[in-house]
């Protein structure tokens, strides 16, 4: 008897259970076919375009949440932020991150790496192979910094992955990020060196110092001289630096100079002398080695007035 009462009673309680589940699963299949009714509407109106555009919405460096992650996302901050203080024995001059990616790379101006997390692992042709976000920093590290890689799973790694992380939240897989990449010069003008000096004494030297060694990583970085760039990394590209000017210089005047005052500025800077890359010839392997690369050899052209800067211009 008592087992025929516990048996109408799981019965009744199985059959509630049935109508609550029925009751929520139509309500779900509901909702996904709204969504998808309101998706194909907004692929098919071109009005919308502007509403799918990728906010540039970062979360804030102060309001990293409280959890496992929080030490290692403000240590990946700091080394960014600090680098030649903060990874010490790595850095082999007395550049930051932040002197190129400006705000420890929540400038949307100058490269930019919100949302970088999105786009890699990624393809790149001066590796000629895929290549990983970590990979990337040593990247940066051994060209940018003139400096040693980190190991793969030490800290500090592990800690700028973590960072890059946070500012890429909210940035899906494989987006086109419209804010990288936009300190880039397509059509680099043929510069006049003599002119960029010029200009350079006027308007870069209060920050940078007439010897381009600077007045701090964040302040003013050195732009020449044994604690700048070597001659491995992006930035000694034509391109990359006369863009970059052109988009940042000076500072809070940012896109006031012309193309040509950029282009000028820009050779000049990078026809003096600074750490060698050893190894320029391992780079771009599978072809595609861009010709404005300002390695030794044109900057001894430059001195010695035999550069062809038509040619050095020519694959941008
Ligand atoms: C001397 C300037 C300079 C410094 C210093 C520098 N970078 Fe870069 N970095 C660049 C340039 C230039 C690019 C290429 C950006 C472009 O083409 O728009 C780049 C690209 C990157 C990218 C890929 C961005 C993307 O959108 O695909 C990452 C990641 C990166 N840097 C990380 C770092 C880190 C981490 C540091 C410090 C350890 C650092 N960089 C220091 C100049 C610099
Ligand atoms: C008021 C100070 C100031 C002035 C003036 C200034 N800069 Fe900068 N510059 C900076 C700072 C600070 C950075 C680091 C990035 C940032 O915070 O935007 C920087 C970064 C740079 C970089 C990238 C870092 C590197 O090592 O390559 C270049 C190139 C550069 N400046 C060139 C120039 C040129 C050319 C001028 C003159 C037209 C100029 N700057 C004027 C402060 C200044």
């Amino acid at each position: 008897m008592k087992a025929i009462v516990t048996g109408v009673a799981g019965t009744i309680l199985l059959a509630g259970a049935l109508f609550v589940g029925a009751v929520i699963s139509d309500n779900i299949l509901g909702d996904a076919k709204g969504e998808m009714q309101e998706t194909a509407v907004q692929t098919q109106t071109p009005a919308n375009t502007a509403t799918q555009t990728l906010a540039y919405a970062p979360p804030s460096i102060e309001e990293v949440p409280d959890g496992p992650m929080k030490e290692s996302i403000l240590y990946g901050y700091e080394l960014v932020n600090n680098t030649h203080v903060a990874a010490d024995e790595y850095v082999g001059n007395q550049l930051s991150c932040t002197s190129c990616h400006a705000g420890a790379g929540y400038d949307e101006q100058a490269s930019s790496l919100v949302g970088v997390m999105a786009n890699y692992p990624q393809y790149i042709g001066r590796s000629g192979g895929v290549v990983t976000i970590e990979e990337r920093i040593n990247g940066c590290m051994v060209r940018s910094m003139n400096g040693k890689k980190f190991e793969m799973n030490s800290d500090e790694l592990e800690a700028m992955v973590a960072y890059f992380a946070y500012i890429s939240e909210g940035v899906p897989i494989g987006a086109k990020r419209e804010w990288a990449g936009t300190s880039n010069m397509e059509n680099v003008p043929v510069p006049d060196v003599a002119n960029g000096q010029e200009l350079y004494g006027q308007s870069c030297i209060a920050c940078h110092g007439a010897d381009g060694s600077g007045t701090g990583a964040n302040t003013g970085p050195a732009l020449w001289g044994e604690n700048s760039f070597n001659d491995g990394a992006g930035m000694i590209r034509m391109s990359k630096m006369a863009g970059y000017i052109q988009n940042n210089m000076p500072i809070g005047a940012g896109g006031t100079l012309t193309d040509q005052d950029a282009s000028d500025l820009a050779a000049y800077i990078l026809s003096q002398d600074r750490p060698e890359w050893a190894n320029h010839d391992k780079d771009w392997p599978k072809g595609g080695r861009p010709n404005d690369v300002m390695d030794k050899e044109k900057r001894e052209q430059v001195k010695n007035g035999t550069i062809d800067w038509e040619q050095v211009l020519s694959t941008n």
